[in-house]
């Protein structure tokens, strides 16, 4: 069976791609994820100035996934540009991801930072535990979201991606306005929170940031929920993610109405064979329930 897809134009062995943040650090955490079956691969995201992110510690688990407040730690543009270089060694399509805290931030990061080497670029428009990124003045508005997608759109000749928060109040609305702005599709969804966990013993949150975005299987049916929204909101593909740990959760995601699957928090979980894993699962059900292709699947939650 072929799981191959295409993706505002680019073509993807399979519909897994690996979420950004996690193993996108380099070039060759980027080509090992491919190594291990990843339809496509997302960079950690990259800023102007580097970063050194949240204090120690920045990542804790629970019984239902992950709470992080990494805060954007990244070397900063001048240091990305080197390491991402020569992209076709990586095996699979490379999605770029920038950030910035205003419009121009964002139109400089595209200009500077953007190469036709890449197949696409994700701007993640707010982040539960990075206050003021990608929001400008509101948080996950309309308005702010249309201005910064414009001014990426307007700087790069790459599909533009726009990944949005669940904690947006009018998800539709954005995802239209991203649509309108000129975005070739929508990312749903960054962590959800922000979240706190306590250790019992000592009486103090775990991170040193008290609070973290939260993500794994925990968030799954909000994230199904905003790929549902969404999904009736705008004609655009949508990039489906958020605790996808299996070929019947990525199923699942697409019935809602995604087009291809994030995967972050499942490495932790299931190794870097997750991309694998899912995708023979993906195939596996497909036989037993016979579908013929994924186009069979997607969005039909909304019939
Ligand atoms: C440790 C960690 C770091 C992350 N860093 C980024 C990042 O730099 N940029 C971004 O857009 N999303 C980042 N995310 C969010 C993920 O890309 C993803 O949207 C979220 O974790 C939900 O998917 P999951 O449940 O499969 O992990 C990060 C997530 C984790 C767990």
């Amino acid at each position: 069976m072929n799981l191959s897809t295409n993706l505002c134009g680019i073509k993807i062995d399979n519909p897994t791609i690996l979420a950004s943040g996690i193993l996108g650090v380099t070039k060759s955490s980027l080509k090992n994820i491919a190594k291990n079956g990843a339809g496509a691969v997302t960079m950690k995201s990259i800023s102007k100035e580097p970063r050194k992110g949240h204090p120690n510690p920045i990542i804790t688990t629970f019984e239902a996934g992950m709470m992080n407040a990494v805060g954007y730690s990244n070397p900063g543009i001048e240091e990305a540009k080197k390491e991402f270089v020569d992209l076709k060694d990586v095996g699979a399509p490379v999605i770029a991801s920038i950030i910035g805290s205003t419009a121009d931030d964002f139109a400089y990061m595209a200009k500077r930072f953007l190469t036709d080497e890449f197949a696409a670029v994700e701007i993640p428009l707010s982040c539960p535990h990075t206050p003021g990124f990608g929001t400008l003045a509101g948080q996950g508005t309309p308005k702010a979201t249309s201005d910064i997608t414009k001014a990426v759109v307007k700087n790069t000749k790459l599909p533009v991606f726009v990944k949005v928060s669940p904690n947006i109040p009018k998800l539709a609305d954005v995802a239209k306005a991203a649509e309108e702005a000129g975005a070739a599709a929508i990312t749903a969804i960054n962590t959800a929170g922000p979240g706190m966990i306590i250790n019992i013993e000592t009486g103090k949150p775990i991170l040193a940031n008290k609070f973290g975005g939260v993500s794994g299987p925990a968030i799954k049916p909000i994230a199904v929920r905003c790929v549902y929204d969404i999904y009736k909101a705008v004609k655009i593909p949508i990039i489906g993610l958020g605790g996808i740990n299996t070929g019947r959760d990525a199923i699942e995601m697409m019935m809602a109405g995604a087009t291809a699957v994030g995967i972050g928090t499942g490495i932790y979980y299931r190794g870097p064979e997750i991309f694998k894993k899912v995708a023979d699962e993906i195939k596996e059900f497909m036989k037993e329930q016979d579908y013929k292709n994924l186009k069979e699947i997607i969005g039909i939650a909304h019939e």
